[in-house]
């Protein structure tokens, strides 16, 4: 399970907010691994997940249009890449390339927190020095 950790928190409310719904998410799949309900991961909490990530990507490209953040453009094109790379995995898992297993909960663990570290906390800061 991902444990929520103060460092994953940027500084914005309503984006951390929604980053701990996308680790509930993550943590949802995970115990749906755990349990052996592969069905239910690839029918409901993956597709959820994507779903979820499009509209908070969204929210958070709009607080950056608003907050006139300087790197919005490469940001964006971030985002585009994790949405693209969950639809791909997703795909793959559907056509029976790869299987559900722990590997997904790692890959998707990874997907989120490295981003939110190296790219959102950016722009938390950008945000909070400017307050
Ligand atoms: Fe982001």
């Amino acid at each position: 399970m991902i444990m929520w950790k103060k460092e994953y928190s940027i500084g914005i409310d309503s984006i951390d907010a929604q980053h701990q719904q996308l680790v509930n998410i993550i943590n949802e799949l995970k115990d749906g691994i755990d349990n052996k309900k592969e069905n239910e991961v690839l029918k409901e909490t993956l597709p959820k997940l994507v779903e979820y990530s499009k509209i908070h990507f969204h929210d958070e490209e709009k607080q950056m249009e608003m907050a006139g953040y300087t790197d919005i453009h490469l940001h964006k094109a971030q985002h585009k890449i994790l949405i693209n790379q969950i639809i791909q995995v997703l795909e793959q898992l559907k056509s029976g390339k790869t299987n559900v297993s722990i590997s997904l909960f790692d890959f998707l663990k990874n997907w989120l927190l490295k981003h939110v570290l190296d790219h959102d906390k950016e722009f938390g800061y950008f945000v909070n020095e400017k307050r």
